[in-house]
């Protein structure tokens, strides 16, 4: 489940980012392994209006802010959810994106950062501190990834099991880089935060002087 830094993604791209929330929104519930798995299994909104309330806030399209919200949503379920969708637990449009939102609730990393004293501002956090305080939450790692040069923290995955339970998220060898590239996201600029560089959070304020 990665959660992105909307300010962070506003950063990395020169759309119409409008005012975005200062909280950890979801990028998306990604299956590890394949993408686009049925290319015939069309997104269909009307399969989720009783999430849209959820969907706008947890889950909003932060680079298009002002354009038709459900293309980011449908390029989530064309090139993830369909590929979700073999579990038995996801194998609808609505208990893909219910899940997603349900494990994003559930997580809580918003409150998860507060309660550690990591909040977003001015100031630098060591990398190491960062994890530390989220292993502590969560008992398990998670990937952090960051913005380079200036290690402005961009995406948070947490990684669960089939059966949805959280699990250690472990590297394959050489990195994965470039692995999660969102078409219109372009986290492809993203990679694993350095452990040795301070690490920024910031708020949106500080971008518009
Ligand atoms: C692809 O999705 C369609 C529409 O839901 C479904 O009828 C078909 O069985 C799916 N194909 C596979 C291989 O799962
Ligand atoms: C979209 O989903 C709704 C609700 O399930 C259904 O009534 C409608 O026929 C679907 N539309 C398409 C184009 O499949
Ligand atoms: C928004 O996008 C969806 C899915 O691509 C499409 O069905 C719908 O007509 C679009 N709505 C508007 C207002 O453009
Ligand atoms: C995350 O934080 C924002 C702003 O504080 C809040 O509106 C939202 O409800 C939080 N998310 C969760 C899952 O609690
Ligand atoms: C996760 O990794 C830590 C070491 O980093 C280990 O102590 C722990 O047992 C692992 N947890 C699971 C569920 O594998
Ligand atoms: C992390 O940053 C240090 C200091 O700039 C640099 O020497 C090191 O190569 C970096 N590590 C990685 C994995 O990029």
């Amino acid at each position: 489940l990665a959660h992105h830094w909307p300010v962070t993604v506003c950063k990395m791209s020169a759309n119409d980012c409008e005012d975005p929330p200062e909280y950890w929104t979801i990028h998306g519930l990604w299956p590890n392994k394949v993408d686009d798995c049925n290319r015939t299994w069309h997104f269909n909104v009307t399969e989720i209006k009783d999430l849209m309330l959820d969907m706008r806030r947890y889950w909003p399209d932060v680079l298009h802010s002002s354009q038709n919200r459900t293309q980011f949503w449908k390029h989530e379920w064309d090139k993830h959810g369909t590929c979700a969708a073999t579990l038995q637990i996801l194998n609808s449009q609505k208990k893909y994106f219910g899940k997603a939102l349900d494990l994003y609730k559930q997580v809580d990393l918003n409150s998860s950062l507060l309660k550690a004293g990591i909040k977003p501002g001015s100031t630098y956090y060591k990398m190491t501190a960062l994890k530390e305080a989220l292993t502590r939450a969560y008992g398990v790692t998670l990937k952090i990834q960051c913005l380079p040069p200036e290690e402005t923290i961009g995406q948070i995955e947490f990684c669960f099991t089939k059966n949805l339970e959280l699990r250690n998220c472990t590297e394959p060898k050489g990195g994965s880089k470039g692995m999660q590239t969102g078409l219109q996201l372009g986290t492809g600029e993203l990679s694993v935060c350095n452990d040795t560089l301070p690490t920024y959070y910031p708020l949106q304020t500080e971008h518009c002087q």
